[in-house]
């Protein structure tokens, strides 16, 4: 497929998302738009690929980055006047020229290989992909001379009544002889009033001269289905979240509920995971294998070993070790590293922190910028005191060392190894190594001041005794 050149078609504003973002950049499970066309096609073998930039084309360039070459459309006057600018892009020698639009990502590579294919077995100049469609409108219609080739391809605002009714539409899906297209776009026209040129007249102008158009019908429409609006985005990202379901439940992930299940496109999972309901896991996160994630839980950009259980919890930009337990209602933050077999409980908030293995954080607790060594207890109300106002400070607890409940740790402060702490202390000063250290008030008993509901009246006890 070395022969291959693809030119993907991402120039356009895309007015109908109503957004400020470029279109072809709305993402989709996870990626922006025009990297799943670009993917796809190369999955299909093709190397060379040129995007035509022009709407945003600098957030564009930069967001789907450097691996393509990219042409300017400086003003937007339609498809054919994009493919018009990536001429000088493309290799001398003939061969197969594929045409693709930014706002089909669900277009799989498997596709993009069958229409090249047949159209290196045709003798057709151009292979449309087509599809029907239950509601064509919208859609260039595919007009068929009577031996079946494409005679023309008429856009929605110029199709009559009897043209409108065609349910064979134009997929945005091409492939072409490279030179004969060289010679068309030369002779394209503006089509009209706003003077934009269209690819599709191509088509006529091959009719003219003799040339074959042959339609490569594609058999599930709904892959090919454009977006232009928010609501057609939803629906893309529906089929694509199935898809990716269904490719991983096959590789050995348990869903307790798929259709609930939302995972990104380059998240990869590990056989035996099983995914309870509700449950997203974004970005390029990791999952080993074995563990459990979910029923409500968020995990992104995050790397989780294997065994570990995560239920009820968010965690973003953190890396898990294996065996550990998390949840329910943890909050592992940016910059969390818990090695191996650590647990953290309810309620509490991990932020940029280092926990040793086999330590336990159990119950209602905030850690940032701690340095927590192995097997450490932190009981149940602890507090990091990490912000003075102004700065952040860092606390570090030793290996072993115990923190009794409800205790703050005002940092900067260090807890040497297999120290204790107890419980209600503030601790404003370096604990050294295997001692206790408490810091609370002093306890007072003073007797008769209490609410004196257990001593029972003389009227009580007097009812008491009969
Ligand atoms: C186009 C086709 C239509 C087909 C449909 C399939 C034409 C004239 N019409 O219509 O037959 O059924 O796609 O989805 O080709 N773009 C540029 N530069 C431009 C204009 C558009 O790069 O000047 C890009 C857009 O970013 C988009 C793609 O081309 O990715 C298609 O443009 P769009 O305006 O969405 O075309 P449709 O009206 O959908
Ligand atoms: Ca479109």
């Amino acid at each position: 497929m070395s022969d291959i050149v693809a030119v993907i078609l991402a120039a356009g504003k895309g007015t109908r998302m109503k957004s400020q973002v470029a279109k072809v950049l709305h993402p989709l499970a996870g990626i922006p738009m025009a990297l799943h066309v670009l993917r796809a096609v190369q999955d299909a073998g093709v190397k060379r690929r040129i995007v035509v930039v022009g709407h945003q084309a600098n957030d564009v360039k930069e967001t789907l980055g450097e691996e393509f070459l990219y042409a300017l459309q400086e003003k937007q006057l339609g498809t054919g006047h994009a493919v018009q600018q990536t001429v000088d892009l493309w290799p001398q020698e003939e061969g197969p020229m594929l045409v693709l639009c930014a706002d089909t990502p669900l277009i799989t590579a498997e596709t993009i290989k069958n229409v090249v294919e047949q159209h290196r077995r045709s003798e057709a100049v151009c292979s449309v992909l087509t599809a029907q469609v239950p509601d064509s409108h919208g859609y260039g219609r595919i007009i068929r001379d009577d031996r079946g080739y494409v005679q023309k391809i008429v856009e929605e605002q110029d199709a009559d009544k009897r043209e409108k009714e065609i349910e064979e539409i134009n997929t945005g899906c091409y492939c072409f002889s490279r030179n004969e297209l060289g010679v068309a776009l030369r002779r394209l026209k503006p089509s009209n009033a706003q003077g934009e040129y269209y690819l599709t007249d191509v088509v006529e102008f091959f009719q003219q001269q003799q040339m074959k158009v042959a339609a490569v019908e594609l058999d599930d429409y709904r892959e090919l289905q454009g977006i232009n609006n928010r609501s057609q985005l939803a629906e893309a990202e529906k089929v694509m979240r199935r898809r990716i379901n269904e490719r991983l439940m096959l590789s050995g992930v348990t869903m307790v509920s798929p259709e609930s299940t939302y995972i990104d496109v380059d998240t990869k999972i590990g056989e035996d995971t099983l995914i309870q309901p509700n449950t997203r896991i974004m970005g390029a996160s990791v999952i080993a294998g074995g563990c459990e994630i979910g029923p409500d839980t968020t995990i992104q950009e995050s790397i989780v070993g294997g065994n570990t259980t995560i239920a009820n919890s968010v965690v973003k930009k953190s890396r898990i070790g294996v065996d550990c337990t998390i949840g329910p209602f943890s909050y592992l933050r940016p910059g969390t590293e818990l090695c191996d077999g650590v647990k953290i409980g309810d309620f509490v908030e991990v932020k940029k922190s280092v926990i040793g293995d086999g330590t336990k954080i159990p119950h209602l607790t905030y850690i940032g910028d701690a340095n927590i060594g192995k097997r450490v207890n932190v009981g149940a109300g602890t507090i990091t005191c990490n912000y003075d106002g102004v700065n952040k400070w860092k606390t570090i607890i030793e290996d072993g060392a115990f923190i009794g409940s409800s205790t703050n740790l005002v940092a900067p402060i260090r807890i040497s190894a297999d120290a204790i702490i107890g419980a209600g202390s503030t601790i404003t000063k370096d604990v050294p190594a295997n001692s206790l250290a408490v810091a609370r008030g002093r306890q007072k008993n003073i007797e008769e001041r209490g609410r004196k509901t257990n001593t029972i009246s003389k009227k009580e006890k007097n009812k008491e005794d009969m």
